[in-house]
Order: C-alpha cells, then sequence, then structure tokens
C-alpha cells in the first residue's frame, strides 16, 4: 500500500503519516517541481498561483520525482488539502501520471471544513483504470 499525499501548511502530511503508520504502508510526498510559497496560497489574491492554476481546469502543476516502484502497489491513498471546494490541480497531475489499473485508489482529503464535493465523481474521471474508487475524509 501506498500513501501519497500533497501538502503545504503541512495538515495532510501529518494525517498522511498517522494513516501510513497505523495500515503500514509506503509514504510519497506529491511534491511540486516549484513549492508554494504562502503568496502563491493566498486565496484572497485573484493573481495567486494558486487561484489561477483552479481556475484553469487545464493547470497541471508539475511533480518533482515520480513514484519510482508504482506497480508493485495494489492500493494508493491520495491525500490532499481542498481548494476552493475541490482538489488541488496537481492531484489530476498525480492521478494522470499512472496506470491504476488493478488498484484500489482511496482518495481523502482536510479542508476548513468543506467535504469531497463534486471533486470525487471528477478526480475518478482522472484514473478511470482503477479497479475501485474509495473515497473518504479524515
Ligand atoms: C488556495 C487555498 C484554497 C482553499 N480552499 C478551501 C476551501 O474551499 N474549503 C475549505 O474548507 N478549506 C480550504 N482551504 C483550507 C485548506 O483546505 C486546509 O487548511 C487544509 O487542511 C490545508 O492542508 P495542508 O496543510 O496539508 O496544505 C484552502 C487553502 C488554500 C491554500
Amino acid at each position: 500500500m501506498l500513501v501519497a499525499y500533497f501538502s503545504c501548511s503541512g495538515v495532510t502530511k501529518k494525517v498522511s503519516a498517522a494513516l501510513a503508520d497505523s495500515v503500514g504502508a509506503d509514504l510519497y510526498e506529491i511534491a511540486p517541481r516549484e513549492p508554494y510559497s504562502a503568496a502563491d496560497l493566498n486565496w484572497m489574491d485573484q493573481k495567486s498561483r494558486s487561484t489561477l492554476e483552479m481556475n484553469d481546469p487545464k493547470a497541471r502543476p508539475a511533480i518533482a520525482a515520480a513514484v519510482p516502484n508504482m506497480a508493485e502497489y495494489d492500493v494508493v491513498f491520495v491525500g490532499f488539502p481542498i481548494w476552493w471546494y475541490v482538489a488541488p490541480r496537481i492531484i489530476e497531475t498525480f492521478l494522470e501520471s499512472y496506470d491504476f489499473s488493478g488498484k484500489i485508489v482511496v482518495p481523502f482529503c482536510t479542508s476548513g471544513g468543506s467535504g469531497l464535493g463534486g471533486c470525487d465523481s471528477k478526480l475518478h474521471a482522472n484514473c478511470s483504470t482503477a479497479t475501485a474508487w474509495r473515497p473518504g475524509r479524515l
């Protein structure tokens, strides 16, 4: 099992480490090639990087390093913070980067209060080859 996570302020990172520890999974950080600065994360700024990316359905921020051995995992947990009620675009980069055939994918999120909302079915479309898709909220 693999717990793959994206986290900018550490909340999802902490949850992911606890999850990996409790289920005995490997841990992998979906690290952006270009890290997000505090200014990039300012959702009050209409021109900030996160706002521009979330306004662009085609945005696919690059990931620093690939999972070296994805073929070895049967279950892949995918953790992320909710941005503007959905998953950050980099999660779409991640889901589109691998063949999830035969795997169970379990998305989970942290947020200030919002749930997975509409991004669950949307994300599933990004990795439609997965054998099973079991969303959960931590
Ligand atoms: C750009 C941006 C947009 C966000 N949008 C939402 C939102 O729509 N709903 C919500 O409840 N929280 C929102 N948040 C808060 C984060 O989801 C929350 O703080 C999360 O736990 C952060 O996880 P992290 O520390 O792993 O990055 C947003 C945060 C950022 C930076």
